[in-house]
């Protein structure tokens, strides 16, 4: 089914924060075992990031507090997936995640969010495996998200094709990769990265541009389309990611906001899966 109107991508005037509690150091599930996090380090970051969302883009932020038994609460984008005026709120794959949906939930209620609940025992569904890309959705099919959970959501996006991509080597599919644009695809150049945007594009009837960046990790970066300020893209610093930076520096028509997330990226926690953003504009 065709979708609405690709030109809302990026429209946000709200976003969804969380703040970092003491145990996500120790406890917060990640995929490199060895890696130590800066507690302080990560909170000047997620501070930063914050920043930028609010007094930079001028975004209302909402800031949840840190619950010390949800030490991977701040990547409050696994938690829903909202479009247009609709909230799909998930069912993590991960059970010790499972309880950051409720203070995400009553946030995007406090907003007047029509607010859908995932109820159905067998579907996971982490917000990190659902790309957007204006005109449908690709949902990776991971660890963390299975079958159940993608059809969960066609069901409540129903003006929306939804597809499935297989996820094998990641956390989630957007783990590399990522919207920069209505029409473009930011893709990391790895095997597996590649041959889901192959899988993406048999799956879909439009043609995307693609921006390939040669780290996966860089390839998450977060579009906004601001009055005023036109085509946004938030991406990894370049004291990180070098060379993918100088891939960004290529797209003359946005307004490029380098963000450090080196901590948090350590508990796998990536650009997007710090914000839920939300659009409130008055035609909503
Ligand atoms: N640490 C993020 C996650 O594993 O879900």
């Amino acid at each position: 089914m065709a979708g609405l109107i690709a030109s809302a991508l990026g429209r946000s005037t709200h976003a969804i924060v969380r703040a970092i509690p003491d145990s996500l150091c120790l406890e917060a599930l990640r995929t490199e075992s060895d890696s130590t996090v800066d507690l302080e380090l990560a909170r000047r970051q997620h501070d930063g990031y914050i920043g930028v969302l609010r007094d930079q883009l001028g975004l209302h932020v909402v800031e949840l507090s840190a619950e010390e038994s949800l030490p991977d609460a701040p990547f409050v984008e696994d938690a829903a997936v909202v479009c247009g005026g609709t909230a799909l709120i998930t069912r993590p794959g991960a059970p010790s995640r499972r309880k950051e949906v409720e203070a995400v939930k009553k946030a995007l209620q406090d907003l007047q969010l029509n607010v859908v609940e995932m109820t159905d025992e067998n579907a996971t569904l982490d917000g990190g495996d659902v790309l957007f890309t204006g005109r449908e959705f690709f949902v990776g099919l991971s660890k963390r998200t299975n079958q159940r959970g993608a059809e969960i959501l066609a069901d409540t996006f129903k003006d929306y094709a939804v597809s499935m991509v297989p996820v094998c080597d990641s956390l989630h599919l957007k783990s590399f990769c990522s919207m920069a644009g209505p029409n473009l695809i930011v893709i990391g150049s790895s095997e597996p990265a590649q041959k889901a945007l192959k899988t993406m594009q048999q799956m879909s009837d439009h043609r995307y541009d693609k921006l390939t960046v040669p780290d996966d990790a860089a390839a998450n970066c977060i579009y906004l389309n601001i009055p005023g300020k036109g085509h946004v893209l938030l991406h990894r610093a370049p004291e990180e990611f070098p060379e993918s930076v100088k891939v960004f520096e290529k797209l003359k028509d946005h307004m490029l906001i380098p963000v450090a997330n080196s901590e948090l990226a350590k508990v796998d926690g990536c650009l997007t899966c710090c914000s839920i953003l939300i659009d409130k504009s008055p035609s909503l």
